[in-house]
């Protein structure tokens, strides 16, 4: 399976909700959401890929890494490299019904399994999302990790008792859901927390045995306060740009709160990535690890579980070549002297 020909058939099947584009970088479906774009003018999509355009490296070529390793070790979970993929759900609405919900995930999860890496799982409104994330989950032993919207404690206590009672080692919630159009549309509102209630979900997830990580910190101030709460990660994401105009890239926020932060809880960071390069300059920026969305969407739909390992095994590639040009051994040294500054 050729990269083009998957590529050409998710643009074909997405019926224009997804353009498909050369480049991923939200200008052409700038405010589809729903759909594929982000939200409003489309900024702080923007932003994501311009943000990481802006990082540049350091060539090194004087040392001895040849056969640079990959593999590491987050929240518990082995990874063949750093990378995650992220959960995508509303395909029905945001990507032209191109695939049912159940068959979606069942290919990210498949695809993963594949490239020994680890696929996050969505949550909604409708309880067959959460379901059909869970199903795929116990499937692949809980190796995935869902993504709990920010409900009232009540359903979110219920919600974090079906992800233990399907196996699940690491679960998460997007607590910048609480911008989505999406789920005001559908009546559905979350709500934020504040940081009693956050301690609240963190030991109702430890009390299963499970770590717990918050989705779309963007600032210090989160990032501190989900220290302070115990949380055993964060995602630095602005939910691909989706959920609030005008905010920075991923990328730009990264450094300040690696430095305060890293090494004391998991650091995940998402959007614009497209390239390996782009999961070696978040590691440089301070990342433990990276999170892909829109463009395993697409291999999903154009290639299914194949396309999504070519899609793996392409970043594992262009990761390698990366860190070879840069004298890096090791993805867990990666730091800022691999960055020209
Ligand atoms: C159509 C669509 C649906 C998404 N659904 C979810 C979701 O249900 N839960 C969630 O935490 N993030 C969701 N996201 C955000 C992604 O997990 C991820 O943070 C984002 O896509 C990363 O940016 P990228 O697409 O530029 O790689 C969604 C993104 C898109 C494009």
């Amino acid at each position: 399976m050729e990269m083009q020909e998957i590529r050409k058939r998710a643009r074909e099947l997405t019926k224009g909700s997804c353009r498909v584009c050369s480049v991923c970088d939200g200008r052409v479906c700038a405010g589809e959401v729903p759909g594929m774009g982000g939200a409003g003018t489309g900024a702080a999509f923007m932003n994501n890929v311009k943000a990481l355009a802006a990082v540049r490296f350091n060539t090194r070529l004087i040392h001895n890494v040849r056969h640079p390793r990959m593999e590491t070790e987050i929240l518990g979970l082995k990874l063949a490299l750093p990378l995650l993929i992220g959960p995508i759900g509303g395909i029905s609405f945001n990507l032209g019904q191109a695939m049912g919900e159940a068959d979606y995930q069942r290919e990210i999860m498949a695809g993963a399994a594949a490239g020994s890496i680890v696929a996050g799982l969505p949550d909604s409104a409708p309880p067959e999302v959460l379901e059909t994330s869970l199903a795929c989950a116990r499937e692949h032993n809980g190796l995935g990790i869902p993504f709990i919207k920010p409900w009232g404690f009540e359903e979110l206590e219920q919600k974090i008792e079906m992800c233990a009672q399907a196996g699940c080692r690491v679960i998460g919630s997007d607590f910048d859901s609480i911008g989505l159009i999406t789920l005001r549309k559908m009546n559905r509102p979350a709500y934020a927390k504040d940081s009693e209630e956050l301690r609240r979900i963190v030991e109702a997830s430890h009390r299963r045995d499970m770590r717990f990580i918050v989705k779309g910190v963007m600032g210090l101030e989160d990032a501190l306060a989900c220290l302070e709460a115990g949380v055993d990660g964060i995602v630095v994401s602005n939910h691909g740009g989706r959920v609030l105009d005008f905010t920075p890239g991923a990328a730009e926020v990264l450094p300040r709160i690696a430095e305060s932060v890293k090494g004391r809880m998991a650091i995940i960071a998402d959007g614009g990535v497209r390239t390996g390069v782009d999961i070696l300059k978040l590691l440089a920026l301070g990342a433990d690890c990276a999170m892909i969305g829109r463009p395993f969407a697409i291999a999903a739909i154009g290639g299914g579980r194949e396309g999504v390992a070519l899609h793996i095994q392409t970043y594992k590639d262009q990761l390698e070549q990366a860190m070879i040009m840069t004298g890096c051994q090791d993805v867990n040294q990666a730091g800022k002297h691999l960055l020209f500054q």
